[in-house]
Protein backbone atom coordinates (compact mmCIF):
# COMPACT_ATOMS: atom_id res chain seq x y z
CA UNK A 1 0.00 0.00 0.00
CA UNK A 2 1.40 3.37 -0.88
CA UNK A 3 -0.33 6.51 0.77
CA UNK A 4 0.76 10.23 -0.53
CA UNK A 5 -0.29 12.98 1.63
CA UNK A 6 -0.51 16.82 0.11
CA UNK A 7 -0.99 20.38 1.45
CA UNK A 8 -0.26 23.58 -0.15
CA UNK A 9 3.77 23.73 1.27
CA UNK A 10 4.00 20.67 2.16
CA UNK A 11 5.90 22.20 5.34
CA UNK A 12 3.32 21.56 7.69
CA UNK A 13 0.02 19.52 7.53
CA UNK A 14 1.00 16.69 5.52
CA UNK A 15 4.68 16.32 6.82
CA UNK A 16 2.44 15.69 9.96
CA UNK A 17 0.12 13.61 8.24
CA UNK A 18 2.74 11.92 7.20
CA UNK A 19 5.06 11.36 10.19
CA UNK A 20 1.76 10.44 12.41
CA UNK A 21 0.46 7.93 9.74
CA UNK A 22 3.83 6.16 9.57
CA UNK A 23 3.68 5.68 13.32
CA UNK A 24 0.21 4.34 13.53
CA UNK A 25 1.42 1.84 10.73
CA UNK A 26 4.20 0.57 12.39
CA UNK A 27 1.74 0.51 15.90
CA UNK A 28 -0.61 -1.70 13.38
CA UNK A 29 -0.77 -5.16 11.73
CA UNK A 30 -0.24 -3.05 8.26
CA UNK A 31 3.88 -2.50 9.82
CA UNK A 32 6.55 -2.86 7.12
CA UNK A 33 3.69 -3.10 4.44
CA UNK A 34 3.05 0.90 3.59
CA UNK A 35 4.98 3.07 1.77
CA UNK A 36 4.03 7.11 2.89
CA UNK A 37 5.44 10.14 1.58
CA UNK A 38 4.35 13.95 1.48
CA UNK A 39 4.40 16.16 -1.33
CA UNK A 40 3.01 20.12 -1.74
CA UNK A 41 0.94 21.36 -4.44
CA UNK A 42 3.30 24.41 -4.54
CA UNK A 43 6.83 24.34 -4.91
CA UNK A 44 8.03 27.26 -3.45
CA UNK A 45 9.36 25.02 -0.19
CA UNK A 46 11.22 22.28 -1.99
CA UNK A 47 14.21 21.11 -0.27
CA UNK A 48 13.13 22.56 3.14
CA UNK A 49 12.22 20.80 6.42
CA UNK A 50 9.29 21.65 7.94
CA UNK A 51 8.57 24.18 9.55
CA UNK A 52 9.69 24.55 13.35
CA UNK A 53 6.43 24.55 15.02
CA UNK A 54 5.34 21.41 13.03
CA UNK A 55 8.21 20.22 13.94
CA UNK A 56 7.94 20.96 18.03
CA UNK A 57 4.43 19.64 18.10
CA UNK A 58 5.16 16.61 16.38
CA UNK A 59 8.16 16.16 18.95
CA UNK A 60 5.98 16.62 21.81
CA UNK A 61 3.89 13.56 21.31
CA UNK A 62 7.22 11.62 20.15
CA UNK A 63 7.44 11.87 16.39
CA UNK A 64 10.46 12.93 14.54
CA UNK A 65 9.74 14.67 11.56
CA UNK A 66 13.42 16.20 11.48
CA UNK A 67 14.38 14.02 8.14
CA UNK A 68 11.38 14.95 5.96
CA UNK A 69 12.22 17.34 3.28
CA UNK A 70 9.55 19.24 0.72
CA UNK A 71 8.54 18.34 -2.66
CA UNK A 72 6.18 19.10 -5.03
CA UNK A 73 3.22 16.95 -5.76
CA UNK A 74 4.24 15.50 -9.26
CA UNK A 75 2.10 13.58 -12.36
CA UNK A 76 3.40 10.49 -12.00
CA UNK A 77 2.26 10.03 -8.39
CA UNK A 78 -0.70 9.28 -9.63
CA UNK A 79 1.00 6.28 -11.51
CA UNK A 80 2.68 5.12 -7.85
CA UNK A 81 0.13 5.97 -4.99
CA UNK A 82 -2.56 3.75 -4.10
CA UNK A 83 -3.99 6.82 -1.63
CA UNK A 84 -3.67 10.58 -2.03
CA UNK A 85 -4.87 12.48 0.69
CA UNK A 86 -4.70 16.12 0.85
CA UNK A 87 -5.49 18.64 3.82
CA UNK A 88 -8.33 21.20 2.10
CA UNK A 89 -10.49 21.57 -1.27
CA UNK A 90 -8.11 23.83 -2.91
CA UNK A 91 -5.75 21.11 -2.86
CA UNK A 92 -8.42 19.03 -3.98
CA UNK A 93 -8.76 21.46 -6.85
CA UNK A 94 -5.07 21.68 -7.66
CA UNK A 95 -4.47 17.80 -7.60
CA UNK A 96 -7.28 16.93 -9.89
CA UNK A 97 -5.49 19.65 -12.29
CA UNK A 98 -2.42 17.62 -11.62
CA UNK A 99 -3.90 14.31 -12.55
CA UNK A 100 -5.78 15.45 -15.07
CA UNK A 101 -2.37 16.61 -16.91
CA UNK A 102 -1.07 13.07 -16.46
CA UNK A 103 -4.03 11.77 -17.92
CA UNK A 104 -4.01 13.86 -21.05
CA UNK A 105 -0.35 11.23 -21.41
CA UNK A 106 -2.39 8.31 -21.83
CA UNK A 107 -1.73 7.03 -17.94
CA UNK A 108 -4.46 6.36 -15.78
CA UNK A 109 -4.38 7.05 -12.66
CA UNK A 110 -4.61 4.49 -9.82
CA UNK A 111 -4.92 6.56 -7.06
CA UNK A 112 -7.71 7.44 -4.90
CA UNK A 113 -8.13 10.89 -4.75
CA UNK A 114 -9.51 12.80 -1.48
CA UNK A 115 -9.70 14.73 1.36
CA UNK A 116 -7.15 12.80 3.99
CA UNK A 117 -10.06 13.66 7.12
CA UNK A 118 -13.45 12.94 4.42
CA UNK A 119 -11.67 9.33 3.63
CA UNK A 120 -10.76 8.50 7.15
CA UNK A 121 -14.88 9.55 8.14
CA UNK A 122 -13.93 12.28 10.49
CA UNK A 123 -16.25 14.78 11.02
CA UNK A 124 -14.58 17.54 9.95
CA UNK A 125 -13.52 17.68 5.89
CA UNK A 126 -10.60 20.11 6.08
CA UNK A 127 -7.51 20.54 8.15
CA UNK A 128 -7.24 24.24 8.71
CA UNK A 129 -3.78 25.57 7.36
CA UNK A 130 -1.90 26.63 11.05
CA UNK A 131 1.19 28.49 9.08
CA UNK A 132 -0.01 32.56 10.20
CA UNK A 133 -1.64 30.93 13.06
CA UNK A 134 -0.72 30.47 16.82
CA UNK A 135 1.11 27.43 17.82
CA UNK A 136 -2.76 25.43 18.74
CA UNK A 137 -3.27 25.24 15.48
CA UNK A 138 -0.33 22.95 15.07
CA UNK A 139 -1.50 20.92 18.37
CA UNK A 140 -5.22 20.97 16.20
CA UNK A 141 -3.36 19.52 13.48
CA UNK A 142 -1.46 17.00 15.09
CA UNK A 143 -5.30 16.11 17.06
CA UNK A 144 -7.09 15.52 13.05
CA UNK A 145 -4.64 13.57 11.75
CA UNK A 146 -3.90 11.12 14.91
CA UNK A 147 -7.62 10.76 15.05
CA UNK A 148 -7.86 9.78 11.06
CA UNK A 149 -4.80 7.80 10.50
CA UNK A 150 -6.53 5.36 13.28
CA UNK A 151 -9.82 5.95 11.52
CA UNK A 152 -8.01 5.17 7.88
CA UNK A 153 -6.48 1.67 8.72
CA UNK A 154 -9.42 0.80 10.83
CA UNK A 155 -11.17 0.94 7.98
CA UNK A 156 -8.35 -1.10 5.42
CA UNK A 157 -9.01 -5.10 5.50
CA UNK A 158 -6.27 -6.76 7.26
CA UNK A 159 -2.87 -7.37 4.86
CA UNK A 160 -2.97 -10.58 3.06
CA UNK A 161 0.34 -12.88 2.88
P1 LIG B 1 1.17 23.77 4.64
O1 LIG B 1 1.24 25.26 5.22
O2 LIG B 1 0.43 23.83 3.33
O3 LIG B 1 0.40 23.04 5.70
O4 LIG B 1 2.61 23.27 4.49
C1 LIG B 1 1.76 26.33 4.49
C2 LIG B 1 3.12 26.50 4.42
C3 LIG B 1 3.65 27.59 3.75
C4 LIG B 1 2.79 28.50 3.16
C5 LIG B 1 1.43 28.32 3.21
C6 LIG B 1 0.91 27.22 3.88
N1 LIG B 1 3.33 29.62 2.51
O5 LIG B 1 2.55 30.46 2.04
O6 LIG B 1 4.57 29.74 2.41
Amino acid sequence: MRVLFVCLGNICRSPTAEGVFRAAVERSEWAGRVEVDSAGCAGYHTGDPPDPRSQQAAKNRGIDLSEQRARQVRPDDFGHFDYILCADFQNLADLEEVRDRYEATGASSKAKLDLFLRQAKIETEEIPDPYYGGPRGFDHVLDLCERASLELLASWAPPTS
